[in-house]
């Protein structure tokens, strides 16, 4: 019963960590990647020549565009944002 709970715990709290990740990304990142992609803010990470191919590329990538959207992420919501948009799109 505790482990199960335990197991509980841990789905509800990655789940909610992806859902931050979205919840962080879509509030920043959205805008200048839409102007950039002809209005489709995701396809910057769809395209068939995209930048980004590895998972130390994504966290690179996302450094260079905090600055861009002039954010200050702590690591834990770096970790969110890589995780979300790795499982979304990249799936390293
Ligand atoms: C002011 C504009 C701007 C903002 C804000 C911005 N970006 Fe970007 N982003 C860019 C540009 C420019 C590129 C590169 C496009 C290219 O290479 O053609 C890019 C590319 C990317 C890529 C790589 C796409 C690929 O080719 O695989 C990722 C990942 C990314 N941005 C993440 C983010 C995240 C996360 C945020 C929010 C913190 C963000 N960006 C905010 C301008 C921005």
């Amino acid at each position: 019963m505790r482990l199960l709970l335990l197991s509980l715990a841990v789905v509800f709290s990655s789940s909610a960590m992806a859902q931050s990740g979205k919840a962080l990304h879509d509030a920043a990142c959205m805008e200048c990647h839409a102007s950039l992609g002809g209005g489709d803010p995701y396809e910057l990470y769809q395209r068939d020549d995209r930048k980004v191919r590895s998972l130390q590329d994504l966290q690179s990538r996302l450094q260079f565009c905090m600055r861009a959207a002039d954010v200050s992420w702590d690591s834990d919501q770096q970790k969110a944002v890589v995780d979300y948009l790795n499982s979304r799109f990249y799936r390293f």
